[in-house]
C-alpha cells in the first residue's frame, strides 16, 4: 500500500470516529443512543432519531471500545418504551414490542422520550424486527462486558418473554416461520416482503437463539419449551425450504404441481413459470448458492437479500456448506452484488410492471436504487463478520478497500444507486451513523475475529435439526447436510 493510500485511511477512519462521536444523542445527561443521520443540509423528517436496528451497529463498536455504559442505557430505556399491558385498541401498538425509533423531547424543562412503533413512520410499517434485535444486542452486551446480571433483572427477564410471546403466539398459518407485514424490517417500505420474507426469519432465528441463553428457565418453562421445540422446526425449514442452487434449481424445474395430500413434494405449490429460472440459469455458479427471498404458498422470491444470507451466516441458520457457497457465489458474482461499493441490498431490482406493481410505483424505490438494489455501506460488516466465520477473510478486505476509497470523501451516504453502486443515492442523507459504524465495525471484526462472538452462534445439535426435518419435511430430497 502506498503511503498516500495510508494517509487516507487513516484520515478516514478518523473522521469516522469523529463524526460517530457527533452522532451521540444524550438523555437527561446520559448517552442513550445515536441518531440515525447526522446531516443538517436536508430536512431531518426522523433521521434525528435514535432507529433501533440502526443503532446495533453503534452500539457494538461502543461494545467493543468499552464504552459499554451507552448500550446499557440503550438497552434500559427501550425497554421502558415496550408496551407490558395488553391493548385492546387496534392502533395502540402490541405487548412486547419494541418501537422502532424514539426521540429525545422537552416538556417544562423535563425531558422525556418519544417512541414511535410506525404509527408516525412513512406508511405506518410496523418495526417486527426492532425487538429481535434488541435481544440480539441485549446478548451481545452480556458477552462484551462478560456480566449477564442486566438480562437477568426480572424487568429485563419480563422484556424478554413478553418479546417471546408475541413471536411464539399462535396464529393462523401451521409455518415455523413468522408471518409479517410488508416493509417491517431494514426495508421499511412496501417492497414485496409480506409472509415470510427471509430477513426477518433470520432475525427470528438469532432472537430464539439469545433468548434462550439468556432466559432463566425457572418461571419461563413453558417459553423455554416453546424456543426449544420452534428453533429446530425453523432452522430445518430454512435450510431446505429457503435454499437455491444449481442443484435445487434442477429439481424445482422439474416439480410436479398440485399435489395434494401428505406425500407432497412441492409442499408449496410452485410453479416454475413464476421464476425466473432462465435468468438465475445463467447467474447460478455451479458452487455458489443462497436463501431466497421469501417462501409461502406458491410463491418463491429468487431475490438475493443480502442481510438475510449474511445474517444466516453468522448466526449459523445456514449449514457450513450453505455458508461456503453462499460466500463462493459472492465472490463469483462480485460485480452484481459488491461492485463499487459493498453492498446491494438485495439483486437485482425489481423493474418495469413488477416495479410498478409491487412498489406501488414509489419513486424512492426505482430500479437500483435505495431500497430496490442499492448499495449500502452498513452491509459491509455483516460481510466482514460473515468473511470471519466462514474463513474467506480476502472479500471483506476487498470490500473494505474499496469502500474507504470513497465513504469518507462522498460524507458517510446513506446508500448509492446504479448496477455498481457509482451513484450517491438520490435521496441519501449524508453522515448516515450506520454507514460509519458499517465501515467501523468491519475494520474491527477484521482486526479482531474474536469480536464475532458477539453476534455468531454456535450449531444446534445436529440430531435436534434432523428430528425436526423428519418430522416436518416427510419425503422431500435431503438439503440438509
Ligand atoms: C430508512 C431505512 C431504514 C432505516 C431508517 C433510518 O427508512 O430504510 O432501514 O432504519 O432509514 O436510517
Amino acid at each position: 500500500m502506498q503511503i498516500n493510500e495510508l494517509l487516507t485511511n487513516q484520515n478516514t477512519e478518523e473522521a469516522a470516529w469523529r463524526a460517530l462521536e457527533r452522532s451521540i444523542i444524550y438523555y437527561q445527561g446520559r448517552p442513550v443512543g445515536t441518531v440515525a443521520a447526522y446531516d443538517v443540509s436536508t430536512e431531518a423528517l426522523n433521521y434525528d432519531q435514535c432507529f433501533i436496528r440502526d443503532f446495533v451497529s453503534s452500539a457494538l463498536i461502543f461494545l467493543l471500545k468499552g464504552r459499554t455504559d451507552i448500550v446499557r442505557n440503550f438497552l434500559e430505556e427501550t425497554l421502558k418504551l415496550q408496551p407490558k399491558e395488553r391493548q385492546l385498541d387496534a392502533y395502540k401498538p402490541g405487548r412486547g414490542l419494541i418501537p422502532a425509533s424514539f426521540k429525545v423531547l422537552c416538556d417544562n424543562g423535563e425531558e422525556y422520550l418519544e417512541a414511535d412503533f410506525g404509527e408516525h413512520a412513512i406508511a405506518r410499517v410496523t418495526p417486527v424486527d426492532s425487538c429481535l434485535w434488541w435481544i440480539i444486542l441485549l446478548r451481545a452486551y452480556a458477552i462484551a462486558t462478560k456480566d449477564f446480571s442486566l438480562a437477568y433483572q426480572p424487568e429485563f427477564q419480563n422484556g424478554i418473554r413478553l418479546i417471546m410471546e408475541i413471536c411464539l403466539a399462535n396464529r393462523f398459518d401451521m409455518y415455523p416461520t413468522l408471518l409479517v407485514p410488508d416493509g417491517a424490517c431494514m426495508i421499511d417500505r412496501r417492497m414485496g416482503i409480506y409472509g415470510h420474507p427471509l430477513e426477518l426469519q433470520v432475525l427470528f432465528y438469532a432472537a430464539l437463539r439469545a433468548a434462550r441463553e439468556m432466559l432463566i428457565c425457572q418461571g419461563n418453562q413453558d417459553i423455554v419449551a416453546a424456543i426449544d421445540n420452534r428453533l429446530p422446526l425453523l432452522c430445518g425449514h430454512i435450510r431446505q425450504h429457503y435454499w437455491i442452487d444449481i442443484n435445487r434449481l434442477n429439481a424445482i424445474y422439474r416439480f410436479k404441481s398440485e399435489e395434494y395430500g401428505k406425500t407432497a413434494v412441492n409442499l408449496f405449490n410452485i410453479y416454475v413459470d413464476s421464476l425466473p429460472y432462465y435468468e438465475l440459469d445463467k447467474w447460478l455458479p455451479r458452487k455458489g448458492g443462497y436463501l431466497a427471498g421469501n417462501v409461502g404458498p406458491s410463491q418463491l422470491d429468487t431475490r438475493f437479500f443480502t442481510l438475510g444470507n449474511l445474517m444466516a451466516i453468522i448466526s449459523d441458520l445456514a449449514t457450513e456448506e450453505q455458508s461456503q457457497a453462499i460466500m463462493t457465489l459472492i465472490e463469483e458474482r462480485w460485480d452484481d452484488l459488491v461492485g463499487d461499493m459493498p453492498m446491494k441490498i438485495c439483486f437485482p431490482a425489481l423493474e418495469d410492471e413488477e416495479y410498478r406493481i409491487v412498489t406501488g410505483c414509489d419513486p424512492k424505490n426505482i430500479p437500483w436504487s435505495y431500497h430496490n438494489a442499492g448499495s449500502w455501506p452498513v452491509l459491509m460488516w455483516m460481510l466482514a463478520a460473515a468473511s470471519v466465520k466462514t474463513k474467506r477473510t480476502n472479500l471483506a478486505a476487498k470490500a473494505i478497500e474499496i469502500a474507504q476509497a470513497r465513504l469518507g470523501e462522498d460524507e458517510w451516504p446513506e446508500y448509492y444507486d446504479g448496477k455498481k453502486g457509482r451513484l450517491i443515492g438520490k435521496q441519501a442523507r449524508k453522515y448516515q451513523t450506520w454507514s460509519i459504524t458499517g465501515y467501523l465495525l468491519a475494520k474491527e471484526l477484521m482486526a479482531n475475529p474474536s469480536y464475532l462472538r458477539l453476534v455468531s452462534f454456535d450449531e444446534l445439535p445436529p440430531e435436534a435439526v434432523s428430528r425436526a426435518c423428519e418430522f416436518e419435511i416427510r419425503s422431500v430430497e435431503p438439503y440438509i447436510s
